[in-house]
């Protein structure tokens, strides 16, 4: 049977990600090596970063302008990519959504319940998200008996953004965060935050090799590619002019030189818009 023209402009939409700022682009990295015939819309909060010590509510306010705006480039569905969002407001704005949403916390979860063999299992994530205990939530409905241990790590978000990934100075930092996870015998830990992807050798080299590491950013990649084909919804036309576009809320230069240096793409604009007014 033929598809109507209202499907296809459907399924043929872009893809919704948001973000408190650049971190979310390890997410859209992610998307664009799983299926890269998507066209994506991301918003980066940049005038609002941090989200990781705000309160729930605040966060809450912010992802409601963030997916009124989204809506108004015709997304198809959206991705929360931020950690901090997804632990304190997918629920609450996917109640009041027609399109389907996803964020990060709950693919990072399920993967690491299954991974671990000790059921000993370390997340690290801003304040807001260690303190929302989704992923020890989402752990505990697949694996009750599971014991699941919380670190927050603050310091590293400033690390990544000054491109100090594999320095002394990180790598001194991630020890003092990390002692407790290792004395404590996890052997699977969840990288709950979309900057610690970029650490994941220093973190890596600290918790030694029989420690496992997920990256969330990489299973909500792939929990989109099957969301899609089952809502019927994967992208199917010809590839459109502009393909990425990418919104922030602040000043782009910043955010574009780090899209340009982690994207497998060039980012040719980045427009400021006024989140406020949505
Ligand atoms: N994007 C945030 C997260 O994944 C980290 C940066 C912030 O605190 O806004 O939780």
């Amino acid at each position: 049977m033929e598809e109507s023209r209202q499907q296809s402009e459907k399924r043929n939409a872009p893809i919704g990600v948001f973000d408190s700022g650049v971190g979310g682009l390890t997410v859209v990295r992610e998307i664009m090596r799983q299926i890269p015939e998507e066209p994506i819309v991301y918003f980066g909060d940049t005038a609002r970063v941090p989200y990781g010590s705000k309160s729930r509510a605040t966060i809450i306010r912010y992802s409601e302008q963030i997916i009124r705006f989204l809506k108004t480039q015709q997304v198809k569905a959206i991705v929360i990519a931020c950690n901090t969002a997804s632990a304190y407001a997918l629920d609450e704005v996917r109640r009041q959504l027609d399109i389907p949403i996803i964020g990060v916390v709950r693919p990072g979860a399920k993967v690491a319940a299954q991974v671990t063999k000790n059921g000993r299992i370390g997340v690290i994530g801003t304040e807001g998200t260690i303190h929302s205990q989704l992923y020890t939530k989402v752990i505990r409905e697949e694996k009750p008996e599971y014991q699941v241990i919380g670190k927050a790590c603050p310091l590293f978000v400033p690390l990544v953004e000054e491109q100090w990934l594999k320095d002394q100075v990180t790598e001194e930092v991630a020890r003092r965060y990390l002692k407790e996870l290792q004395d404590s015998g996890i052997d699977t830990l969840i990288l709950g935050c979309t900057h610690y992807p970029l650490l994941r050798s220093t973190v890596g080299k600290v918790m030694g090799e029989n420690v496992t590491l997920v990256n969330p950013a990489y299973e909500t990649a792939l929990e989109l590619k099957a969301l899609l084909k089952k809502e019927n919804l994967s992208f199917a036309g010809e590839e459109p002019e502009e393909k990425y576009r990418f919104f922030v809320s602040d000043d782009p230069t910043k955010f574009q030189e780090f899209a340009d240096r982690i994207l497998p793409c060039q980012v040719r604009q980045t427009k400021q818009i006024r989140i406020d007014e949505y």
